[in-house]
């Protein structure tokens, strides 16, 4: 049995492997530049964030009916789970489905229905977080946020990703604040390609209670002790900072530096179906590219339900994290 673990950032359109891309394009008649799914992988190259967003939003394209989504995160609950993952929350783009026509409702009750069934089926309790894509109009995001009101029920918490440089949080402030008044949780991508002081505007501004990515923070020592103090966790995701080339190697990642620090760190996989795997390998390439030893992977497994939105069922939290606990890296079979 592998670590219990928490995935806290994850897109649910970032888990479209090559294989399921191609069989969805054959149910609804959709042509993918390609030839296959080889040929897709090895297009998997990526300068940067914005290269690979180009290939991530064109590849939606295969993203039509209600069975699509589910079809989608079924295969990725399936997985996460077989990796030790027993809690998962879901970033999803609404923008970037109905700007091709695809109601939101098709959306949401796609996932829905395989997010339902999720810990029946895989033992993996789950959340839904809407992000608001940054390179889009504040208005268009306050749009999104009205269409979603009949399905608020469904939704934990608001987003925030996209293109991050010139996109500060700042231009989402009245969308957050009308989020936060409908009872919504807060998170935001900010400082992964972004600057320092975008974090700070996500906390000050946006209100958010953890940061995604958060990576360079670590330029300004005096966040960092504010991000101590404080205790916002920060959803990292490692094999995507060397896809994306916010760092070079993994094994110059600084999350050891990060947790040495102090601070709150989990470990994500972002969108592994294009950066090299899921949580339970971003797991296994931190502990051999930055030697974290099992007390350290411990620590994040904890963190990561410690930061996680799970105080409607604070029950399920204490259990999970006495499994953490009690796990026995020795036998983990
Ligand atoms: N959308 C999907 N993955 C993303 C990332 N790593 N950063 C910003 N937006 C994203
Ligand atoms: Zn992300």
């Amino acid at each position: 049995m592998p670590l219990p673990k928490a995935e806290l950032h994850l897109h649910i359109e970032g888990t479209l492997e090559p294989e399921l891309a191609f069989a969805l394009a054959a149910r609804n008649s959709v042509l993918l530049p390609y030839k296959d799914a080889e040929e897709l992988r090895r297009a998997y190259l990526f300068e940067d964030l914005q290269s690979f967003l180009h290939l991530y939003y064109g590849l939606m394209a295969v993203l039509n009916t209600e069975d699509d989504f589910t079809d989608l995160a079924d295969a990725y609950l399936a997985r996460a789970a077989g990796q030790g993952v027993r809690h998962a929350e879901i970033f999803f783009d609404p923008q970037a489905h109905t700007a091709r026509g695809v109601a939101l409702g098709t959306v949401i009750e796609g996932l829905a229905r395989a997010l339902d069934r999720s810990e029946e089926r895989h033992g993996v309790s789950t959340r839904l977080i809407m992000c608001f894509l940054r390179d889009q109009s504040a208005q268009s995001a306050m749009e999104t946020l009205e269409a979603a009101k009949p399905y608020l029920g469904r939704i934990a918490a608001v987003g925030l990703d996209s293109a991050e440089v010139g996109n500060p949080p700042s231009k989402f402030r009245e969308v957050y604040e009308a989020a936060a008044a409908l009872g919504l949780r807060r998170v935001a991508h900010a400082g992964e390609e972004g600057p320092p002081a975008y974090i700070r505007e996500a906390l000050d501004i946006l209100g958010v209670e953890r940061i995604d990515h958060g990576l360079r923070c670590m330029e300004e020592p005096e966040l960092v002790e504010r991000l101590v103090r404080e205790r916002i966790p920060l959803t990292l995701c490692p094999l995507s900072n060397v896809r994306l080339r916010a760092v070079d190697t993994l094994e110059e990642h600084p999350l050891r530096r990060m947790m040495d620090a102090g601070l709150l760190c989990t470990v994500n996989s972002d969108d592994p179906a294009y950066f090299g795997g899921y949580v339970g390998d971003t797991f296994h390439a931190v502990h051999e590219a930055l030697g974290l030893d099992d007390e350290r992977l411990r620590e994040l497994a904890r963190n990561s339900f410690l930061a996680s939105f799970l105080e409607d069922d604070e029950e399920r939290r204490a259990r999970l994290i006495a499994e953490v606990e009690a796990y026995d890296f020795e036998r983990p079979e």
